[in-house]
């Protein structure tokens, strides 16, 4: 039988690769790993314990919370809050960043996380997966000092790790510091998570292509060519494929194992688009891009953007090298009359 590391093992193992670590990354991965089991274990029984359907309030985006939005924000909240792992934490189900005071007032960590604590969390009531997303940055005032918003204000190109759990027909993490990317699969009888996937690499050559198609009237002229010009090349006979789960997290998976393109742009009803550059764009991009994948606004590189506020929500281009320069050439046909 193969021998597979597991993934507390290759979370020492890669510590030596980081010059005068203190293993504090690594205790913040083994906190993602246990909040990651906890939401996975009430993620698989959501049908028999109260948790599907939405919890009664919205987020300060406007959208519905459903009930394992806010558990699953709660587990990952309270998992590293009580740990004391980082000095703040950013999540899309808060309304603004939490800084982490630390058991004696005072707080020496020196990493921040960002995260969609759950991704596709629509897809919960039909039993389709969902995911959780999550970035890491260093943090650029003192230590010691409380954060403030500028530490999360960060471009992505400063992530120090990104990652995200599946909760799919088996739960994974898939993550990176920088240095590849490589999936764990969870065993769930004996709660590991052995790696499985090591060095993910994206397919330079895609077919699949994964959009909301029923917002089409409102895409950008450039997304609308694009999407014909597949439609042409299926005509003479080229194979391309559309699959859209609607989670990020399980779309780009599969992409990125299977080789595509995923889009959701700006619209006329989203004039920024719908996804969120800190919490799902940046980190997903820095996967992309350490997987031999790109990710673009449609124009300009994802993790090349300044961030200005928080909750901010950019257009998305994520995926296969052939794909994506396909979809840069007719945006860029169309770069004056850009939506935002
Ligand atoms: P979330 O559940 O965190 O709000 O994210 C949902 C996102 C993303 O995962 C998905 O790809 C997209 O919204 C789906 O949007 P549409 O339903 O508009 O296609
Ligand atoms: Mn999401
Ligand atoms: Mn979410």
């Amino acid at each position: 039988m193969k021998k597979y590391s597991t993934l507390g093992e290759f979370i020492i193992n890669n510590q030596k690769h980081f010059k005068g670590s203190s293993g504090e990354l690594s205790r913040l991965l083994n906190a993602i790993r246990l909040a990651a089991k906890v939401v996975n274990h009430q993620v698989n029984r959501a049908g028999l314990v109260d948790i599907l359907g939405n919890a009664g309030e919205v987020n300060i985006q406007g959208e519905e919370q459903q009930k394992l939005d806010v558990y699953a924000n709660e587990i990952f909240m309270h998992t590293l809050i009580n740990r004391e792992i980082v000095c703040g934490i950013a999540s899309e189900e808060e309304d603004d960043f939490v800084a982490i005071k630390g058991n004696n007032g005072k707080n020496d960590n020196k990493y921040i996380l960002l995260m969609d604590p759950l991704d596709g969390s629509s897809n919960v009531d039909v039993n389709v997966s969902v995911g959780t997303i999550f970035s890491v940055y260093e943090r650029i005032t003192p230590e010691g000092q409380p954060v403030t918003k500028d530490d999360f204000l960060q471009k992505g190109n400063k992530q120090v790790a990104a990652g995200y759990v599946v909760y799919g027909t088996s739960t994974m993490i898939v993550y990176t510091t920088g240095n590849g990317v490589n999936g764990f699969t969870l065993n769930p009888a004996i709660g590991t998570f052995y790696l499985s996937h090591p060095n993910m690499n994206f397919p330079k050559k895609g077919n699949i292509y994964s959009i909301n198609e029923a917002n089409y009237i409102h895409f950008p002229q450039g997304v609308k060519d694009y999407l014909k010009y597949i439609q042409k090349q299926v005509e003479k006979g080229h194979k391309y494929t559309s699959r859209y789960i609607g989670s990020l997290v399980s779309d780009y998976h599969r992409n990125m194992i299977k080789g595509g393109i995923y889009i959701y742009p700006q619209s006329t009803n989203n004039p920024k688009g719908k996804l969120r550059l800190l919490y799902e764009c940046n980190p997903m991009a820095f996967l992309a891009e350490q997987s031999n994948g790109m990710a673009t606004d449609g124009y300009q590189r994802i993790m090349d953007i300044k961030p200005t506020e928080l909750h901010q929500r950019v257009p998305f281009f994520c995926g296969s090298k052939n794909m994506m320069t396909k979809a840069a050439e007719f945006m860029s046909n169309y770069a004056g009359d850009a939506m935002y």
